[in-house]
Parts: structure tokens; sequence; C-alpha cells
């Protein structure tokens, strides 16, 4: 499932002080599974040594176009990677890529590479806004190059600016994206809920659940990873949780947001994974001043609308999404009401968890679900990670939709 895993990345480095982070960029990859070969031009070995990074690989790392094999690993290297990706990439080195030069390891090894390319840019002022760079990033761009960043901050000399080198964990998520284009969702739209909804009471109030999105961010990054296109609806969650790289983010408070969402992006969607706790009732007046404590307010609620039956009507419709997943929080009777929520909903398959256990559900990072299909299937899963859970639930998507 992990797009990296045995995959071999040729990591360039070039002469800029972000040089340094390039080495917490090899020891991620590493650490992700991929078998990392570094190569470091002429003025980045002035800023590491290629021991540093040789000891966060595993591997030699290069340097020199004059070592005595080096004139046949340039190629070897090149043709043999999936992936060059190029951070930090110097003005210079830019240029170089451009114009084609070879003129040292690094950019020989680019000219011979046959894979995908990623260059993370890193300049100090204004070099990066120069019409000469410009000018060689839209050819490389051109060429099928994807540029990474920069991005705008505080850099070395000082100044603020655009030009700063993409953090590793961002150039990671691109390196995650770029390695799975060809999976089997490729070309499959799939779209994700996560989170709780608020339903307000007043300016400062509202009502809402222990949802801590956590599963349903798993999920889209287990959907990226085998190629698909995914959008992410997202409403309240626990933590800060970040965004997959490539998901289509969208935020949403209440119930009646979510479903406009949801509804909107399913009608084009192959697939619609429902792992966001909606709340089932609101407020029936949302209060335009705040309620005063005086006196004890009396609550009156109304159903919201239920988002799943909705879709299955448009899906009556329409045929779209052609898998639809939905999840089952029970803390009784699980496998009874998962079964009916099933058929109620005219799901393809619902994920039940039961919430009353401590090691499940809401708020932890792992989760004991039972998968369960039309027809009284079920298929009980052991404790796991909510990342394996979700890789388990795509892998069964894959196989609904046909396409394993
Ligand atoms: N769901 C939905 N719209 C709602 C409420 C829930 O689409 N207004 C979806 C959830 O995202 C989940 C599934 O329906 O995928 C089941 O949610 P759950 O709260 O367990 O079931 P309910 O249908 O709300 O039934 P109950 O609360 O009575 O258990």
């Amino acid at each position: 499932m992990n797009p990296l895993q045995g995959k071999r990345i040729v990591l360039g480095v070039s002469g800029s002080v972000a040089a340094y982070k390039a080495a917490d960029l090899a020891s991620k990859l590493t650490q992700a599974g991929a078998l990392v070969d570094v190569i470091l031009s002429e003025g980045a070995e002035r800023f590491v040594t290629p021991l540093t990074f040789a000891s966060l690989t595993g591997r030699k790392a290069r340097a020199s176009l004059w070592e005595d094999d080096a004139h046949v690993i340039h190629v070897g290297l090149g043709e043999g990677a999936d992936l060059l990706v190029i951070a930090p990439c110097t003005a210079n080195t830019l240029a170089k890529l451009a114009a084609g030069q070879a003129d040292n390891l690094l950019t020989l090894t680019a000219l011979a590479a046959r894979c995908p390319v990623l260059v993370a840019p890193a300049m100090d002022g204004g070099m990066f806004e120069h019409p000469a760079t410009q000018a060689n990033l839209q050819t490389l761009r051109q060429r099928g190059v994807q540029i990474l960043g920069p991005a705008k901050g505080r850099m070395a000399s000082g100044l603020v600016g655009l030009g700063r080198m993409l953090e590793p964990a961002e150039i990671l998520g691109h390196v995650r994206l770029a390695l799975s284009r060809n999976g089997p969702l490729a070309g499959k739209h799939v779209v994700v809920s996560a989170g709780g909804t608020q339903e307000p009471l007043d300016p400062v109030r509202y009502l809402t659940n222990r949802s801590s999105g956590k599963q349903g961010f798993a999920l889209a990054q287990a959907a990226l990873d085998l190629g698909a296109r995914v959008s992410l609806v997202v409403g309240a969650t626990a933590a800060a949780l970040s965004t997959p790289t490539g998901a289509e983010r969208t935020d949403v408070q209440t119930a009646a947001q979510m479903a406009e969402a949801v509804l909107g992006l399913s009608r084009e969607a192959d697939v619609l994974i429902m792992a966001a706790a909606v709340a089932d009732f609101r407020p029936r007046q949302v209060q335009a001043h705040k309620i005063k404590k005086g006196a004890l307010p009396r609550l009156e609620l109304e159903h919201t609308q239920d988002i799943l039956l909705a879709v299955a009507e448009q899906r009556w419709r329409v045929g779209r999404p052609a898998v639809v997943v939905g999840f089952a929080a029970e803390s009784e009777r699980l496998l009874e009401n998962a079964q009916d929520k099933l058929e109620r909903k005219g799901l393809s398959m619902i994920v039940a968890n039961d919430i009353s256990a401590p090691d499940a559900g809401f708020a932890v990072d792992t989760n004991r679900v039972s998968l369960v299909l039309p027809g009284g299937v079920v298929e009980h899963l052991p404790l796991m990670t909510k990342d394996e859970v979700a890789g388990e639930v795509l892998r069964r998507v894959v196989s609904l939709l046909g396409v394993g």
C-alpha cells in the first residue's frame, strides 16, 4: 500500500544552505521504505558531506564525477530510478537543467534519467523572481518537471520573500503522490468525508460529537496511495490534522453544509466513503444573539438530512457513485444495527465499529472494525491502526469497483 516501499529514488542536492534540510528529507524517504541514492553537487559538499547522507540512507552518496565508477554510475542511477528529486535546487542548477548541461554528476544523471522529476527550488533575495529563473522554470514545466514551491518566508540573507525550500515533510508528501499515480484507482474520483459536524445554537455555542477525523484522513491518504483523485470534505476535527498531499479539501461546519458538499461532489464521483460523524439533530432555531444565562433555555431540536439516504436516491437516478461505503459507530448490537443501516441506506459496504471499546472508535489511533457487505457477509478485522483499517477498506473498494 505504501507507494514508497522499495522504490528507487535519486535525491540530488545542490549548493544552498537548505542542503542541511535535504539530510532530513533523505532520512524521511529512507524511513518510508525507499532506497535513496544521493548525489551532491560541488556546492552542496560545502554545506553537507556525502557521509551525512550515507549514514542516513545506508547507501553510498556520491559527489564527484571523477570517481573510478562515476562515468557509468550516472546512467545506471538515472535509468534505474523511479523518481529523481532535486532538493534544494539552486538557481544555477535550475539553469543547467533547463539548458540540458551535464557538467557534474547531478546534472549528468538528470539528463540520463527517464523517470518523473521533482524539483524544489531554494534561492535568496529576488533570484526566484528574476525573468531568467522564471524562464528556466517554464522550460522545465513544459518538459513535465514538477516544481515544488518555493515557499515565502525568511531567507538566509535576512530578506523575506519567495525562495525558501519547501519543508522536507511537504516534499515527502509530493514524492508519495508522484509515486502513486499508476495505482489501481488511477482515473477514479473518491470522495471522503471526515470529522464531526457542529450545529450552532447561538453565535458562541454548538452541538457536536467526539469525532477526531483521523479515520477519514487515513482513508483519504489510502485512496491517494492507490492513485485516486481525492476530495476530502472536512467537518470539525479534534486535532489539527495535516491534509494529505494531493487531496482537494473542502471545509464545512454543519450537517447541511456537509450534505451540500458531499452531494455536489459525489454526482461526478466513482466512490463515496462517509466516515464523518454527521449530527442527526440540530437546534430548530439558531439564536441571533448569545443566549443569556437568566432563564434556562428550552432546546428544541429537528432532524438533519441523512446524507447517505440522499446519495442512495441520487445513485438510483444518475448511477453515481458506483461504490458507497458507510460507517456505523455503535455502542450496542453492533452487527444487527450495521446490517440494518447497510440495507436502509443502500450501501456497498459498511464499516462497523464498537465505540464502547476503549481501543477503538473516537479520538484513539487504533480501531477494531467489522466489514459488512450485502447478503450478510461479515469480515471481522483485528485491532489495527487507523491507517491499516483505511488500507483494508480501500482494498475492498478496489475489488468492489472491479479494478483490482
Ligand atoms: N450519516 C449521514 N447523514 C446523517 C447521519 C449519518 O450520511 N445525517 C452517515 C454517517 O456518515 C455514517 C452512516 O450514516 O456513514 C451511519 O451513521 P450513524 O450515525 O452510525 O447512523 P445513523 O443513520 O445516524 O443512525 P443512529 O444514529 O440511529 O445509529
